[in-house]
C-alpha cells in the first residue's frame, strides 16, 4: 500500500512580504503562518508524516512548541537556495519507499482546507503520475506591452491557477526535479518536462498564497471565522 507523506517547504525569506521576520513565522489569528499549514496537514488522519523543510540558518522554529503534532512532524534543516532545492533536498531526507505519495505544499498557503486536501488525495490516488490542486480562471486575462499597456486579451479558458498541495510519487518527483529545467517553479511543471500530464483537481479560492503584505488580512480573516 503506498503511503502519503506531505512536505512543506518553508525555507523561504518571503522577500516580498518585506518583514524582519520569514513570512512563515509572521503571526496570523495568534499562531504562526506555518502553524496553520502544518495543522491542517496533521489533522488529515490519511497522511502519515509532515515534513518540513527549513534553511540551515533558521532561528525561529525552535522557539515554538510543536508538541501538539506528536511524532507526525519532523523539521529538516536542509532548505536550499530555491524552493525546487528545498524539496529536493527534503526528498533525499525522507523515510519514503518510491511508490509513497508526496504532497507537497508551502508553508505559505495557511488556509488549505480540509474537504480540498481529501479531494486532492481521492482524485489522484487512482492516478498514474499524480496531480495539483487548482483553480479555473475566472477573470479575463490581458497580456501587458511592457509599457503599461495592454498588449491583447489571452482567452481564459482551459487555463488554471496552480495551487499546492501537488502530489507525486517520491520516485517520479526526485527524477523530475532533478532534471528540471532551472526556471519550472512547481513539481507539476517538472513532472509535465518529463511528457506526463498531471491532472488538476479543483481547490479553493481560499488556498491561496500569502505574498504581499495586504494578503496577511485577508488570510487572518479565514482563518479567524473558521474558529466560530
Ligand atoms: N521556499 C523554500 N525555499 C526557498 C524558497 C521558498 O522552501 N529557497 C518556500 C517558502 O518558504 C514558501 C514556499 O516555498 O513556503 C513558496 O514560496 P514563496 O511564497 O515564494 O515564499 P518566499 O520565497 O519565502 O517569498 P518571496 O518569493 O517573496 O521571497
Ligand atoms: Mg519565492
Amino acid at each position: 500500500m503506498s503511503r502519503y507523506i506531505a512536505l512543506v517547504p518553508a525555507a523561504g525569506t518571503g522577500s516580498r512580504m518585506g518583514t524582519e521576520i520569514p513570512k512563515q513565522y509572521g503571526l496570523l489569528a495568534g499562531k504562526p503562518m506555518i502553524h496553520h499549514a502544518i495543522g491542517a496537514l496533521c489533522s488529515c488522519s490519511r497522511i502519515e508524516r509532515v515534513y518540513v523543510v527549513l534553511s540551515p540558518s533558521d532561528a525561529h522554529w525552535d522557539g515554538y512548541d510543536w508538541s501538539e503534532f506528536g511524532e507526525r512532524l519532523y523539521p529538516l534543516k536542509v532548505g536550499g537556495e530555491t524552493r525546487a532545492l528545498s524539496v529536493m533536498n527534503g526528498l533525499k531526507e525522507i523515510d519514503a519507499d518510491s511508490r509513497d505519495w508526496v504532497l507537497v505544499h508551502d508553508a505559505a498557503r495557511p488556509c488549505i482546507d480540509h474537504d480540498s486536501l481529501s479531494r486532492l488525495m481521492d482524485e489522484v490516488s487512482g492516478e498514474d503520475v499524480g496531480g495539483l490542486l487548482a483553480l479555473p480562471v475566472a477573470d479575463t486575462l490581458k497580456r501587458e506591452d511592457g509599457r503599461g499597456r495592454v498588449l491583447e486579451t489571452v482567452p481564459r479558458s482551459h487555463l488554471w491557477q496552480a495551487q499546492t498541495p501537488q502530489m507525486f510519487r517520491h520516485g517520479m518527483l526526485q527524477d523530475a526535479l532533478s532534471k528540471a529545467p532551472k526556471e519550472q517553479t512547481d513539481e507539476a511543471g517538472a513532472v509535465e518536462a518529463l511528457g506526463f500530464f498531471p491532472r488538476l483537481v479543483q481547490g479553493s479560492p481560499s488556498n491561496f498564497k500569502v505574498t504581499w503584505p495586504q494578503d496577511r488580512e485577508i488570510a487572518e480573516l479565514i482563518l479567524t471565522s473558521r474558529r466560530c
